[in-house]
């Protein structure tokens, strides 16, 4: 989605932008601008349809653009098409003013309206103009520029992270923030804004997170945040532990290919710390002893992947804790009137922390009176610092659009409070206890035995990719497995696929299967491979291509070719979609790079969904 950097320091603000801009490449954009005041007091814009190098390319061919105070953007586009007129920033009328924008303003209309009727011409179809148009009738009546960012705030509607600038102000960076995330970074004789971490770790490791309704004002030398109320107030600093080469490819191809490859070591980095003595310890919980007592109901709460983790983890803490558990797509959930109280769980998970539907659905079920845990990625994020009780899954920065190891983390992250929880409730017992933790122990190297031999995925993927649908089939924890198979599949490699619960084909979808159609069969979870084998039996009778990913122990059990049967060490089975599902992040990804498909930023995909 829309990535916001902002520099105010005392040299080329220019080269520092587009480099911020760089590293937010990976959340996608169709469009990308930056805007500049000179020392001697004139805005320069330059922003244009397209990708950075686009951008680039325009300003090294025109007069160069000069100034040590600056505001960048690369725009997903919401309101008006991508293009360049579009792109982020705008200004008002009078050129003095430039702002760029992540969110969207609601009220927008009302307020073009208006501004039109007061004779304001309007160039672009989007809402943030009207923001630069507002600061601008503003400004024509006051010039004090942080008084006109408060009024107009006040009349606006909807989500901001907001980076504006001023020609009459050549030292001065103004930045505000409701329900979108924006941070603040601060540097020797220079500071920064940016809507994520990634783009300022160049630059400094220490940050403040901006908080709803929140201004700052920033300059090469001073950081000043305002409350709504314009008292000043001090903003909790922090130290970015995530390092540079985190967020580069190291002579991988594609980060996503990196990002499965760190699977093993972003496992470990979630699991080792919380084990001690060989017992799961987790210290944000230990020190709430009562936060977990009286559950009577479990929510958990999620989007497209950390849903299918959800979708897992319904099964696993039901079986584990006898707690009614149900896993919930935050779009729904927040309009659902979901019958929460006091005795409710919500379990939030995300990477980014910033996803809009899954922090509107944590808040609705807060309002409710639902206890909040988050499962979450980033340091700091919003839904990270507006739970009650966060577990981070410390899976470093996660840059390919899909996926990999921050859904690996979640999963063990989520497996490992179930086992933690039923500990407590004194359910599960010492023996399968014991055999868990075992298990935990070796999951970082029993992932690494599946990514040794990768050749066999890239073979299988040579002789798929030009299928243009594609099942996945599977029971209880395969069929939530076999979700996350499949939205890997089409997000990345545009094949239309589906995944369904294997006993369910043949109430509908087996009208689908037809000669040559390729179907996915899980088969790891071991008390229902004989109910998923005559399901395979049941496709391949219909003349589909079966391909398997089934456990060592269980592979022979499943009738399919030699070179369509992928197998996985066995695990405990609660531990087992964490090994099923890198065969089928290596199977997409390879079906992708055989169709030559832009793997890391797949089209109109965002890697952060901050808008509803
Ligand atoms: C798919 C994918 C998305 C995210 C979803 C939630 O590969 O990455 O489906 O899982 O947009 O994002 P977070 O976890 O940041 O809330």
């Amino acid at each position: 989605m829309c990535g916001i950097v902002g520099f105010a320091g005392k040299t080329d603000a220019v080269s520092v932008l587009l480099d911020g801009l760089e590293k937010l490449e990976y959340r996608g954009y169709d469009s990308a601008g930056v805007a500049v005041v000179s020392q001697d007091g004139r805005l320069q814009i330059k922003k244009s349809k397209g990708r950075l190098a686009v951008l680039r390319e325009q300003l090294s061919k025109s007069e160069p653009i000069e100034g040590n105070i600056g505001i960048s953007h690369t725009r997903w586009a919401t309101h008006g098409e991508p293009n360049d007129i579009n792109a982020h920033p705008h200004t008002g009328e009078n050129g003095k003013i430039a702002v760029v924008h992540n969110g969207i303003i609601e009220n927008y209309l009302e307020i073009k309206q208006f501004l039109i009727n007061e004779g304001v011409t309007f160039y672009s179809d989007t809402d943030t103009e009207v923001i630069a148009q507002l600061l601008d009738y503003y400004y024509k009546q006051n010039s004090d520029i942080t008084e006109c960012v408060y009024k107009v705030l006040n009349r606006i509607r909807g989500a901001y992270a907001l980076g504006i600038i001023c020609s009459d102000c050549p030292d001065k960076l103004i930045a505000a923030r409701k329900d979108a995330p924006l941070l603040i970074g601060y540097g020797e004789n220079s500071n920064f804004i940016a809507s994520d971490v990634t783009a300022l770790l160049a630059y400094t490791r220490t940050v403040s997170y901006m908080d709803d309704n929140e201004v700052a004002v920033i300059t090469p030398d001073s950081v000043t945040v305002y409350d709504a109320d314009k008292n000043v107030i001090e903003k909790e600093k922090h130290t970015v532990e995530w390092d540079v080469s985190a967020a580069e490819k190291g002579g991988y191809r594609h980060f996503m290919l990196k990002e499965i490859t760190e699977q093993p070591e972003a496992i470990a980095k979630t699991v080792n710390p919380r084990m001690k003595d060989g017992r799961i310890c987790f210290e944000e919980l230990a020190e709430n002893p009562d936060f977990l007592k009286d559950v009577s109901k479990i929510y958990i709460i999620a989007c497209g992947s950390a849903y299918h983790v959800g979708m897992v983890g319904k099964y696993t803490l039901e079986k584990l804790l006898k707690i009614p558990t149900e896993a919930c797509l935050a779009s729904e959930f927040r309009y659902c009137d979901p019958l929460v109280d006091e005795n409710t769980l919500a379990i939030v998970i995300s990477q980014s922390g910033e996803t809009l539907d899954s922090m509107a659905a944590m808040r609705e079920a807060k309002k409710r009176g639902a206890k909040v845990i988050s499962l979450v990625n980033v340091i700091g994020s919003s839904i990270a610092r507006e739970s009650d009780i966060v577990l981070y899954t410390w899976a470093g920065p996660e840059i390919a659009v899909a996926t990999t190891k921050a859904y690996s983390t979640q999963l063990v992250l989520l497996t490992m409070f179930a086992v933690y929880y039923s500990d407590i409730l004194g359910i599960i017992t010492e023996s399968e206890y014991v055999s868990f933790m075992r298990e935990l122990e070796l999951l970082p190297s029993k992932v690494s035995e599946i990514l040794k031999d990768t050749e066999k995925y890239q073979e299988a993927a040579a002789r798929f990719f030009n299928h243009d649908s594609v099942f996945f089939i599977g029971r209880n924890l395969d069929y939530a497995l076999g979700l996350e198979g499949s939205l890997k599949l089409k997000e990345i490699s545009y094949i239309h696929s589906e995944s369904y619960a294997a006993g369910e084909l043949k109430h509908g979808t087996i009208s689908l299967i037809e000669p040559g159609t390729l179907v996915v069969s899980l088969a790891t979870y071991a008390p229902l491979i004989e109910k998923t084998a005559s399901n395979v039996v049941e496709v391949q009778s219909r003349g589909a291509e079966v391909l398997t990913i089934a456990t060592q122990s269980n592979a022979e059990k499943l009738k399919t070719k030699k070179e369509n049967s992928f197998t996985v060490p066995d695990t405990d089975p609660l531990l087992q979609p964490n090994l099923g599902v890198i065969p089928l992040q290596l199977f997409a990804y390879y079906v992708a790079l055989n169709r030559g498909c832009d793997i890391d930023k797949p089209r109109n995909l965002a890697k952060s969904v901050t808008v509803e």
